[in-house]
């Protein structure tokens, strides 16, 4: 088929226009572009992942707006498919030559990220390894790794499988060398990690008839609790220290239907006292104490390398009561023992600084911070973070609430991702060690945001730069405000 003239002027990053035999031998022996019956033109991409193609999918569909233009993009595995239909009834125009033009100047920014990990959002790691293709909770998917516990008792809401995301515009607003992804665990079914942990232990209780369980909590605990128990048929005690849990935390452990109890004390008061009713009373404890909790919540080391293809260089982590970093290093360590990884990440966990018992080196009698997650004075798992720094060759260091609160900013402004304040601290971490060169240029960092923002709304409505601007209902004035 051969192009009309008249629809014909292709060219090429300024390139002259060409003769209609130039253009043909351009996209078809030098470009790669067929041309099919005169009206669409079609070229494959090959890529060595999967997930780089669809990263090059999605910039081709950006660029294709920008144009004003609409291929198809068909994506395969390792494989994108681009069809540049034309816009006129009787043959391509310029602006469809321009485009395929334009989209083979992208593919340089492609090059292979072999060995370098996943290149975008990763939702529902390890779906495609389920029969059904269904995200079958953490228990079902990591079963080989977890205690055994029969069918009929577990205690699930789906949780797990959560977004790993690339985070494209923090690297680029704080000029990181490293390719920073972050593990959305407030997409779990109550908006934290604590769920992975949570549906073992919930389960492990049920397995062995307790009727009742109890936890101390900063407020996400008591709220996954509140809601397993409640789909167990178990009745939840929660003791929180009053007035310092987030109003979604509290929202939510008391319509799952949780006995709250508010201690005028901290946390570590409110451990101290499950620790002695558990003692003498036939209540199940759901802290991270019980060790069922740390076994769940290990699965989320091995759904961030089910989703690279490896282990991160690092992993970053807000520090409480250090079950969670406890759980990422036995999670990392029982993937390399079954050799399912080559190497372990080093970890980084990241405590605020007015509550920052593992830096200190001492427990801390009154803990301050604006992150009231992890306010806490005396963690139960000290050694166990002890041992996650110290096997890895990490560190625990402190970050400001100041630091806290501007990557909390930064999160959301850059990434569109809302999360709660604790969770910040691994990215406030994350970004204080890179102005220190910390990171080896090139290297893969994982942030665990640990907890959804729409937990804590007072702490980002006290944060945010902007007020709501009230208008009455007239055009006009909306559009004064807009500003136009
Ligand atoms: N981030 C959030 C959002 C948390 O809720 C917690 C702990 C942490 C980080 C720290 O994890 O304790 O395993 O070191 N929250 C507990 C609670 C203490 O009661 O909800 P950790």
């Amino acid at each position: 088929m051969q192009l009309k003239e008249k629809h014909c002027v292709p060219c090429r990053g300024g390139v002259p226009p060409m003769s209609i035999e130039e253009a043909q031998e351009y996209l078809k022996e030098i470009a790669g572009w067929e041309l099919l019956e005169g009206k669409k033109l079609v070229k494959e991409f090959k890529f060595a992942q999967y997930l780089e193609g669809v990263a090059f999918a999605r910039r081709v569909g950006e660029l294709a707006e920008l144009e004003g233009h609409h291929p198809n993009i068909h994506i395969f595995y390792k494989k994108v498919r681009i069809e540049i239909w034309t816009h006129k009834v009787d043959g391509l125009t310029e602006s469809d030559f321009i485009l395929a033009a334009k989209i083979d100047d992208l593919t340089p920014q492609y090059p292979s990220l072999e060995g370098k990990g996943a290149d975008c959002a990763v939702r529902r790691a390890g779906t495609m390894e389920s029969p059904d293709g269904v995200w079958p909770g953490v228990y079902a998917r990591y079963r080989e790794y977890l205690p055994t516990i029969a069918d009929e008792h577990i205690v699930t809401l789906l949780e797990g499988g959560t977004p790993l995301v690339r985070a494209y515009g923090l690297e680029r607003q704080c000029g990181l060398s490293c390719a920073l992804y972050l593990k959305c665990e407030g997409a779990n079914p109550t908006g934290s990690f604590k769920d992975r942990g949570m549906t073992v232990a919930i389960s492990q209780a049920k397995q062995a008839s307790a009727r009742a369980v109890i936890c101390a909590s900063t407020g996400n605990t008591a709220a996954s609790a509140a809601a397993y128990a409640a789909r167990a048929g178990m009745k939840a005690f929660v003791i929180v220290p009053e007035g310092q849990i987030a109003l979604g935390k509290l929202a939510g452990s008391m319509i799952y239907g949780a006995q709250v109890i508010q201690i005028q004390g901290n946390f570590d008061q409110a451990l101290q006292i499950v620790r002695a009713i558990a003692a003498e009373y036939p209540v199940t404890v759901v802290n991270s104490i019980n060790p069922h909790r740390i076994e769940g919540q290990k699965t989320a080391a091995f759904e961030v390398c089910d989703a690279l293809g490896q282990a991160p260089d690092y992993h970053a982590l807000p520090v409480g009561n250090a079950g969670n970093i406890t759980a990422y290093w036995r999670g990392y360590s029982e993937y390399f023992a079954a050799k399912k990884i080559a190497k372990r990440p080093v970890m980084l966990g990241f405590q605020a600084e007015g509550a920052a018992p593992l830096v200190l080196g001492h427990p801390v009698e009154n803990p301050k911070t604006v992150a009231t997650a992890i306010k806490i004075g005396n963690p139960a798992s000290w050694q166990g973070a002890v041992r996650a720094r110290d096997e890895s060759g990490g560190l625990i260091t402190t970050v400001s609430d100041a630091e806290i609160l501007e990557a909390y900013k930064l999160i959301a402004q850059c990434e569109g991702i809302f999360c709660e304040p604790a969770s910040a601290a691994a990215v406030a971490g994350v970004l204080k060690l890179a102005r220190q060169d910390y990171f080896n240029p090139g290297s893969i960092v994982v942030c665990t945001l640990t907890g959804h923002g729409l937990k804590d709304p007072d702490t980002a409505l006290m944060t945010t730069p902007m007020e709501p601007i009230s208008t009455r209902a007239v055009l006009q004035e909306v559009l004064q405000a807009m500003g136009l």
